[in-house]
């Protein structure tokens, strides 16, 4: 099986026929499934970019969705489109609201987009404000004591997800791929080439996630998790232990690009 990944392609920067160019050099490779990694485009387009995926692509898209994809629009609002879609279109999958796909023998899929949850890095001395802050209705004109709480519960929700789907996967799974929009670690979460700092860390990382992961994997000790994030544009691989591997993903605005995935990587 061969999947087309991309994450952070943010397709609202891009004019119509560049879009078109870009389908159409993921259909030369004729994946069998696409991986997408939130940060789609806004709360008033992502819905058109994953339609006109389905459409043009006919190839099931497991996606989450980013930081982005809620701007100018509610977390509420948007979470409750994607479910829709995941139920209407027979293409679409929003990874959040499904249950553990299953990829190939012994092979499952799982994911969430998560959220910088404030636990790493120093929340309390960071003055960092992120678009995030102004054009998402549930985090916009708030104390920062309340931001960190509604930042801590997206992100329990996120981690309870995964949690979930990760504890339905069956105990004889090799391999299990997990998609994410935010980095689960302090060590996979590059920005510029560097880990981020502790400003940033709150807003660019996840915890909560990142500890989901360990605890499963720990369990699973014979096998392999492989997880995909996006969400600071800077790319690195780590190795959390010997079964938990991490890869971040670059990307620049107006440029999107996607990586052909081989299951038996
Ligand atoms: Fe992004
Ligand atoms: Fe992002």
């Amino acid at each position: 099986m061969k999947l087309a990944y991309m994450t952070d392609v943010h397709l609202n920067f891009l004019k119509a026929e560049a879009f078109a160019d870009y389908l159409e050099s993921i259909k030369e490779v004729n994946p069998d499934g696409i991986l997408l990694g939130g940060d789609i485009g806004q709360a008033n387009s992502f819905e058109f970019f994953l339609k006109t995926m389905a459409f043009d692509l006919k190839a099931p898209i497991w996606f989450v969705l980013g930081n982005h994809d809620y701007y100018h629009g509610s977390i509420q609002e948007v979470e409750n489109k994607a479910r829709e879609l995941s139920k209407e279109n027979e293409f679409l999958f929003w990874l959040d609201s499904c249950a553990p796909i299953k990829l190939g023998h012994n092979i499952y899929l799982a994911g969430c987009g998560g959220w910088g949850d404030t636990l790493l890095g120093d929340f309390k001395n960071s003055s960092v404000l992120l678009n995030d802050h102004i054009y998402i209705d549930e985090l916009s004109e708030i104390s920062r004591e309340k931001l960190g709480v509604t930042l801590r519960g997206e992100g329990l929700k996120a981690a309870n997800k995964l949690r979930d789907q990760l504890e339905q996967i069956p105990q004889n799974a090799e391999k299990i791929y997990v998609l994410h929009h935010v980095p689960p670690f302090r060590e996979s979460c590059w920005h510029a080439g560097k880990i981020s700092d502790n400003h940033w860390l709150p807003f660019f990382a996840s915890k909560l996630l990142g500890d989901a992961l360990l605890e499963e994997s720990m369990k699973r000790e014979h096998c392999t998790f492989k997880v995909y994030c996006g969400h600071t544009h800077s790319g690195g691989n780590v190795s959390i232990s010997d079964n938990l591997h991490v890869r971040t993903t670059p990307a620049k605005y107006g440029n999107p690009r996607f990586y052909v995935l081989n299951l038996e990587e």
